[in-house]
């Protein structure tokens, strides 16, 4: 095939769709004609499913993973003042939630082969102010859990796992999301269970708090115009609950497509000798690959070289937060977190989604030989 005739998707949502379309199509309209647009039965049949597949005794659907981050820490009292331990190599809204509500984001690194955050580093900085840890797993692989959660019940100190990209994956047999005192994903399309706009959920094993977020999840209210909490409309969508209810049957089997898609990436481009860094993923985890990122020495061409050829892709993420403008007042300086300024210079990701053919695997990887001088 020609270079120009390739139309490779970086996420394959329009391939997904058409697999499920039938039953998709039927479940939002069964929405529409119910007209129980805002929690109704999809919300709690969904949510029924959520905690089935976590065994986390509560699942909560909400209206994005930010709102799920967000709720986490209203539920726990994080306020102004306040202190959460997190990583500067993620997405915004980690850190953004917890300045949101005033609370200082207090920044350790990350390990440079699986970028999420270095427990080593971690109790240096607990003090009378930290009220939070929040490890990332990233790109769909669970961080260090045991380690983190043995120094956090050492200090007394709360756990949320920000599982936004790791929804599905394995830690020690158990599922991401239930490994600490709150566990957050998101719906967001692309993720690796995507709805059909913003959604996200958050799990617990903890009664008080589950009942506290459920009420804070609609404005605080524990009866009808009854106000305990603060609280925010953080509800999902009745329709993006029937959507994932129909997209979660098939989840396991996408699953064990992705794991088979993203381990032959790497058996692919580790024969191809370049300096090129593959995903590392530990014995006692997999990964649900949310984005298969690989490093590489001189990425700008890598990238040009790429979209010439019609290879889409994305960086997850360019600058560390610590660097962010919005974040100046920390009072952080480049060098500060040494291995997060490594990674953002190097990471590139590639299409990934569990309809990426092997034909067009083979010809991104031939493309990327290509792209790479050594
Ligand atoms: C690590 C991480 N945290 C938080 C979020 C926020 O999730 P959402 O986009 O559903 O608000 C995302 C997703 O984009 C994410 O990847």
């Amino acid at each position: 095939m020609s270079d120009n005739k390739k139309n490779i998707e970086f996420i394959d949502l329009k391939a997904q769709y058409g697999k499920y379309k039938e039953e998709i199509d039927t479940a939002i309209l069964n929405v529409c004609s119910s007209a129980q647009f805002i929690l109704g039965k999809e919300v709690t049949v969904l949510e029924e499913n959520l905690s089935k597949f976590t065994e986390s005794k509560h699942a909560i659907s909400l209206s994005s993973g930010t709102d799920a981050l967000l709720l986490a820490l209203m539920a726990l009292d994080i306020k102004a003042g306040d202190e959460v331990i997190t990583t500067p190599f993620t997405f915004y809204a980690s850190s953004e939630v917890i300045a949101f509500l005033g609370a200082k984001p207090v920044f350790i690194d990350i390990f440079e082969d699986t970028y999420n955050m270095n427990y080593n580093q971690l109790e240096e900085k607990i003090n009378s102010k930290t009220k939070a840890i929040m490890p990332i797993s990233l790109y769909g692989q669970v961080a260090d859990m045991n380690m983190i959660n043995k120094i956090a019940e050492k200090h007394n100190i709360p756990v949320i796992e920000d599982a936004c990209q790791s929804f599905g994956a394995m830690y020690n047999g158990k599922k991401s999301c239930n490994l600490s005192t709150i566990g957050t994903t998101s719906f967001f399309p692309s993720k690796p269970l995507g709805c059909y706009g913003d959604g996200g959920a958050l799990f617990t094993n903890d009664d008080k708090l589950a009942t506290k977020i459920l009420a804070m999840r609609n404005h605080g209210q524990t009866e009808r115009y009854m106000h305990e909490y603060l609280g925010i409309n953080g509800r999902l969508d009745t329709i993006q609950a029937a959507v994932l209810n129909v997209k979660l049957k098939y989840f396991d089997d996408e699953l064990k497509t992705r794991e088979k898609i993203g381990s032959r990436y790497s058996n692919l481009i580790n024969a191809l000798n370049k300096n090129i860094v593959t995903p590392s993923i530990k014995d006692d985890r997999n990964s649900v690959y949310a984005q298969y990122s690989i490093r590489v020495k001189d990425r700008e061409n890598v990238i040009a070289t790429l979209t010439e050829h019609s290879v889409p892709t994305a960086i997850h993420y360019p600058k560390p937060l610590h660097e962010q403008k919005v974040f100046d007042y920390l009072g952080h300086k480049r060098g500060d977190f040494p291995i997060s300024e490594l990674v953002a210079n190097e990471i590139m990701s590639l299409p990934m989604s569990p309809f990426l053919s092997e034909t067009d695997q083979d010809y991104i990887v031939e493309k990327l030989n290509l792209a790479v001088n050594d």
